[in-house]
């Protein structure tokens, strides 16, 4: 048995894998730096990681992989890297849509649909159509998305509904508002990666990621892929889930 499928029967068959991963794919720009070219072609090489990163997960048979790809702060870049992230966002699009509907992948897209052009968005509404009753695994793209902004926009439609009386204000739970975010019908992620060595969360699921276990790795995102995530799953399965209870070893005793 070779080193890496043996490394895959060990997290395979130890302690639970996570049912959703979800990731801060960082580092494109110093990774390109450090070879001395554009950016561009560290976002290019991004989306290799990507694919890479897809059929890992389809692999190890975890059904929920989300990827943060543009965040609502990223608009701030130079409007020639926003068009090649959109650019990027389109080709993958067009050229893997096919193959991953094939493989299995349910694709959906979260974030605010504003500002986003119109042949990007019939692209994704596209994609999501196509691939909608797919099971292997839900690929969850977010893009022009940001955490407080959907949590505010969630409240915003509980208060309207409160408004028009369909709703009771002393009925809002935590349940009924994480009904109204993006992320409605999938399940909290378990595990939280980010790579580039950068140590936050820049306005990513800060709802859903409440008991995320976070895994911080030093490789750029070109450089990730099926080895890494093993590695952040190793990592996410030797960790103590608590919840705020107490640690199993002292529960045990
Ligand atoms: C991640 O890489 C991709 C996006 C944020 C769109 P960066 O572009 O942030 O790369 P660095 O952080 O500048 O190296
Ligand atoms: C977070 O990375 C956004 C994405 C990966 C899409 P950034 O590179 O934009 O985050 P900051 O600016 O370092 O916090
Ligand atoms: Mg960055």
């Amino acid at each position: 048995m070779s080193q890496r499928s043996q490394q895959l029967g060990l997290v395979g068959s130890g302690p639970a894998l996570p049912r959703h991963v979800a990731i801060i794919m960082d580092g494109n720009g110093r990774w390109a730096n450090r070879r001395g070219l554009p950016r561009r072609l560290g976002h290019r090489m991004g989306v290799e990681a990507v694919k890479r990163t897809v059929r890992a997960a389809i692999e190890l048979k975890i059904p929920y992989l989300t990827l943060f790809s543009f965040s609502s702060e990223n608009w701030a870049r130079p409007a020639s890297e926003i068009d090649d992230l959109m650019g990027l966002l389109k080709r993958f699009i067009r050229s893997d849509l096919q193959e991953l509907h094939q493989a299995g992948v349910a694709i959906r897209v979260i974030g605010e649909r504003g500002r986003v052009d119109s042949e990007l968005l019939s692209l994704i509404d596209e994609a999501q159509a196509l691939t909608r009753n797919n099971q292997a695994l839900t690929l969850v793209i977010a893009f022009n998305y940001g955490a407080r902004a959907e949590i505010a926009a969630a409240a915003r439609r509980l208060a309207e509904r409160a408004r028009c009386g369909e709703i009771d204000p002393a009925a809002i739970t935590e349940t009924t508002l994480a009904q109204e975010l993006h992320t409605s019908g999938v399940p909290d992620p378990d595990l939280l990666i980010r790579t580039s060595g950068e140590q936050r969360l820049s306005n990513f699921l800060l709802w859903q990621a409440a008991y995320a276990e976070l895994v911080f790795m030093d490789v750029k995102w070109p450089d990730f892929g099926r080895e890494q995530l093993l590695e952040a799953v190793s990592i996410f399965q030797a960790r103590d889930r608590r919840y705020g209870g107490l640690a199993k070893e002292v529960l045990g005793s």
